[in-house]
C-alpha cells in the first residue's frame, strides 16, 4: 500500500477531520476524533481515503472464461461486453467496497484490491496487519473487530487465476469449496451478510478466473520449443526423486500436467514460518503465473524465485549445488512466466469497465433490483473515481467533469432507486462517459513491467 501521506493529511484537514500530521495519521481514519461526527456524515460520503492500489502502477491484466470465446478479447483490462448477468453481477461485486462493509468502503477495498484482474496484489500493506508488502493477517481487527481470532498471523495474498482447478483453499486448505471461501471472505474475515444469489454470483465470477496464457508450456505441464535450454535442465531437477523428500520429488507435489499442484494439503512448507499457527496444513499452491506475484510462499518470505530455490534448498536440506538451483530456478521461471506482463491500463480500458456494470440496471433481468442498483451505482463511482486519478492532461480535462455529473446525479432523486426516469438520465451520462474516454492516449509516463 502506497499511502499517499500528504494527499490523505490534505484530504483530512480539508474535510475538517483534525490537522492530523501526515507522518502522524491514524492508520484506521476512523478512530480520528471528528470522523465520526454526524455533521460529517456528507464529507464522509465524498471521501475516498485512498484506495489500496496505486494507480499510477502497473497492474496485472485479467482473463476471462467467458470472454475467450468472444473474438478478439481473451484478456483484458477493460470490460467487453457481452458478459452473462450472473457473471457480470458477480464482476461488480469483486470491485464493489461497500459489499466489505462501511470501513473498505472508505478506503476503496474491494475484493480486486487484492487480487487485482484475478492475481495477487504484491503491495498491499494494511497497517500493523502486515508485516510485508503482499502479505495480511485477515483475521485481525483491521476491517472489523468481528473477525478478530487474536492471533497475529500475516498470510501473502495468492493469486485465484486458475482457482477453480486448484481446490482444497486458502493457504492451509481448510475450505473445500470455492463458495465456502468466498462465503467465508464476506461474511467472516469482513463480518458483512450477503445475499445468498450475491454469493452465487461472486463465486462464478471468481471460479471464471483463468491462468493467463504461457508460451513456454504446453496444455499438460510440458517446456516448449520457447523455453531455454537452462529451464529445460532445471526439469529434470525438479522431477529428481529426493532421499531428503521420502523419495519424491517436487513433481510429486507440483504435478506438472495437473497445474503444478497435487491439491493436497502437507506437514510441508518452504517459507521461514516466522508467524506460524500450531499444527498447520499447508495446502500445494500452483506455480503457474507466479512470476507475477511476488514474494513467494505462505509468509512472502522469499522476494525472488532465486531466494525461493535456496530457500527450499535450505529448508529442505536438498544439498542442491549452485548449478542445480541456476538451472531450478530457470525452470521454475519458466513455468511461472505469462507472456502478458503487467501494465497501466489505459483511460479508456479503466472507464469501460465500469460503464459495462451499467448494463445491469440499465436494462435485463436485474434491472429492477434496488439493492443491485445501489450498490453498482456506488462501484462505479469508486471506478470512475479510480480512472479519473490515474487520467492526465486533456484526457482528465475531459473526464472529470463528467464523473463529477455522475456522482452529483448519484445523490439525485432519480438515482435512490430503479425507475424508467432514472435509467435514461443515467443511460444519457454513461453515453457521455463513453465519448470521452474513448480517447485513444498513452499510458502515463513510469509504466513499465516489474
Ligand atoms: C485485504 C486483502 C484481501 C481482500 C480484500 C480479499 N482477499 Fe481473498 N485472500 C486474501 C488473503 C491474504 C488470502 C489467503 C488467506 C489464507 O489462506 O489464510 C485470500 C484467499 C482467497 C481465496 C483462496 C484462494 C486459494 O487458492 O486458496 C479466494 C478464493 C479469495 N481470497 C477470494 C476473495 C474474494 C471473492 C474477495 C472479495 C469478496 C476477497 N478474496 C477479498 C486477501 C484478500
Ligand atoms: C511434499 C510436497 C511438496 C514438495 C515435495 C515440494 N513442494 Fe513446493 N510447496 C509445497 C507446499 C505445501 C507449498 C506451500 C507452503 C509454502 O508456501 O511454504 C509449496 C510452495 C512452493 C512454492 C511457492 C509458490 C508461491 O507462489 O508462493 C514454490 C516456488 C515451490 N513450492 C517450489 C518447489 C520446488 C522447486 C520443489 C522441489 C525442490 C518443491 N516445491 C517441493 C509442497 C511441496
Amino acid at each position: 500500500l502506497k499511502w499517499r501521506r500528504v494527499g490523505l493529511a490534505a484530504v483530512l484537514a480539508g474535510a475538517g477531520l483534525g490537522g492530523a500530521r501526515a507522518d502522524e495519521l491514524p492508520a484506521k481514519p476512523w478512530e480520528n476524533p471528528g470522523f465520526n461526527r454526524p455533521e460529517n456524515a456528507q464529507k464522509r460520503e465524498d471521501l475516498e481515503y485512498t484506495d489500496m492500489f496505486d494507480h499510477a502502477a502497473a497492474r496485472p491484466p485479467r482473463s476471462l472464461r467467458s470472454l475467450k470465446t468472444q473474438k478478439g478479447a481473451p484478456l483484458g483490462y477493460g470490460h467487453e461486453d457481452g458478459l452473462p448477468p450472473m457473471v457480470l453481477l458477480g464482476d461488480m461485486l469483486f470491485h464493489a467496497p461497500k459489499l466489505l462493509g462501511p470501513h473498505p468502503a472508505l478506503f476503496g477495498v474491494s475484493c480486486a484490491s487484492c487480487h487485482p484482474g484475478g492475481g495477487a496484489s504484491r503491495d498491499i500493506f494494511v497497517g500493523a496487519e502486515s508485516d510485508r508488502p503482499g502479505n495480511i493477517d485477515l483475521l485481525s481487527n483491521y476491517f472489523t473487530p468481528l473477525a478478530d481470532d487474536g492471533v497475529y498471523a500475516p498470510r501473502n495474498v495468492p493469486s485465484l487465476r486458475g482457482v477453480r482447478y486448484t481446490s482444497p483453499y486458502e493457504r492451509d486448505g481448510s475450505k473445500a469449496s470455492l463458495s465456502d471461501v468466498v462465503a467465508g471472505v464476506v461474511s467472516h474475515e469482513f463480518a458483512q451478510p450477503i445475499r445468498g444469489d450475491w454469493l452465487n454470483a461472486l463465486t462464478l465470477y471468481t471460479s471464471q478466473i483463468d491462468f493467463l496464457p504461457n508460451a513456454q508450456l504446453d496444455a499438460l505441464g510440458r517446456l516448449t520449443a520457447k523455453a531455454s535450454d537452462a529451464a529445460r535442465k532445471g526439469e529434470a531437477v525438479f522431477k529428481a526423486a529426493r532421499p531428503a523428500l521420502d523419495g519424491k520429488s517436487c513433481a510429486s507435489c507440483h504435478v506438472p500436467d495437473t497445474f503444478f499442484t497435487d491439491r493436497q494439503t502437507h506437514a510441508l512448507h518452504h517459507g521461514k514460518g516466522e508467524h506460524m499457527l500450531p499444527s498447520e496444513a499447508f495446502d500445494t499452491p500452483s506455480l503457474i503465473n507466479m512470476v507475477e506475484s511476488p514474494p513467494y510462499f505462505f509468509d512472502g518470505s522469499a522476494a525472488t524465485l532465486a531466494d525461493a530455490v535456496a530457500q527450499i534448498d535450505a529448508q529442505q536440506q536438498l544439498g542442491l549445488s549452485p548449478q542445480d538451483k541456476a538451472e531450478l530456478t530457470a525452470y521454475l521461471e519458466a513455468v511461472g512466466a505469462t507472456d502478458e506482463l503487467p501494465r497501466v491500463p489505459t483511460t479508456a480500458e479503466l472507464v469501460s469497465e465500469p460503464l459495462a456494470y451499467l448494463q445491469l440496471v440499465l436494462g435485463g433481468p436485474l434491472q429492477d433490483d434496488a439493492e443491485i442498483w445501489s450498490m453498482c451505482l456506488d462501484t462505479v463511482r469508486h471506478m470512475l473515481r479510480g480512472a479519473v486519478r490515474q487520467a492526465s492532461g486533456p484526457e482528465r480535462t475531459k473526464l472529470e467533469p463528467l464523473v463529477r455529473s455522475y456522482e452529483q446525479w448519484t445523490r439525485s432523486p432519480e438515482a435512490q432507486k430503479p425507475s424508467a426516469a432514472g435509467r435514461t438520465q443515467l443511460g444519457a451520462l454513461r453515453e457521455q462517459l463513453a465519448q470521452a474516454s474513448a480517447v485513444k492516449t498513452k499510458a502515463p509516463k513510469g509504466a513499465k513491467a516489474p
